[in-house]
């Protein structure tokens, strides 16, 4: 069996990393549009900086949790029995790396990683950026920047998620809302494709109409039950 599974915000919550939309979530708090967009960044980078440092210290002190574990699980247990899990998520942090996931597609790139908007070296990175912080490839100032996806820009791997899309047995979204695009728009396509759709959430999502069948509830609880139900029945 082939499994696709899109994960969201939430599925990183429970480790203390907030979520977006959710009350008090993060963009309550902040103004997207002031800090996760290229014009941002070109306009007042060093606020765009304090705020990504922020989130990467936060990503660093924060653990996966059992949601994460549960999908590394269903990754291997999959594997075992001659099918496959592709692990596509919206989320910036390394909790499903950390959790055991082999392979994780970031569609919205990777906060433990920075850019060089001026040669385009890409590379591993733990520490704060800063405007004056050189980069280690063509020596510039001014613009590293996290590698990470802005509103504006392209989702990544988009060719790549749409063939393991539609070549999957079942569709599993975890942890989002569906407010954002590509990705909410993922379980109609798998639906309209003949693919079984699956949400695991707190509470239904925007596109919750577009899913066969839903499990409400946390996700440390939701997921381990369900990838352990799934590895279960397909033996
Ligand atoms: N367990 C399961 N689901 C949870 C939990 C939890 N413990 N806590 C919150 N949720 C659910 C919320 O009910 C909500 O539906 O997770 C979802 C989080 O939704 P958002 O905050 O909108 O996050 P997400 O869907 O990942 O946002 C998508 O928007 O701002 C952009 O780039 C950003 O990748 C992000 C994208």
């Amino acid at each position: 069996m082939n499994v696709f599974v899109l994960t969201g915000a939430g599925i990183s919550a429970e480790s203390g990393l907030g979520t977006f939309r959710d009350r008090g979530g993060m963009w309550s708090r902040f103004d997207p549009a002031r800090l996760a967009t290229p014009e941002a960044f070109a306009r007042t980078p060093e606020a765009v900086h304090a705020f990504y440092n922020l989130r990467r210290r936060g990503v660093r002190e924060a653990s996966p949790n059992a949601a994460h574990a549960a999908l590394a699980d269903l990754e291997r247990g999959l594997a075992a029995r001659g099918g496959g899990l592709f692990l596509c998520t919206q989320n910036v942090d390394d909790l499903h790396e950390r959790g055991g996931a082999r392979a994780v597609t970031h569609m919205h790139g990777e906060l433990l990683r920075a850019r060089c908007t001026a040669c385009g070296a890409g590379r591993p990175w733990a520490e704060d950026l800063a405007v004056a912080t050189p980069c280690p490839d063509c020596g510039r100032r001014g613009g590293m920047r996290p590698d990470v996806v802005w509103f504006g820009e392209r989702p990544l791997h988009l060719a790549a998620i749409e063939a393991a899309l539609l070549s999957a047995d079942l569709f599993v979204a975890i942890g989002t809302s569906g407010a954002v695009y590509p990705a909410a728009g993922f379980a109609a396509q798998a639906r309209a494709a003949g693919i079984r759709t699956h949400e695991i959430n707190l509470a239904p999502s925007d596109t919750a109409d577009a899913f066969d069948a839903a499990t409400y509830g946390p996700a440390t609880r939701a997921v381990p039950d369900f990838a352990a139900d799934l590895l279960a029945r397909t033996g």
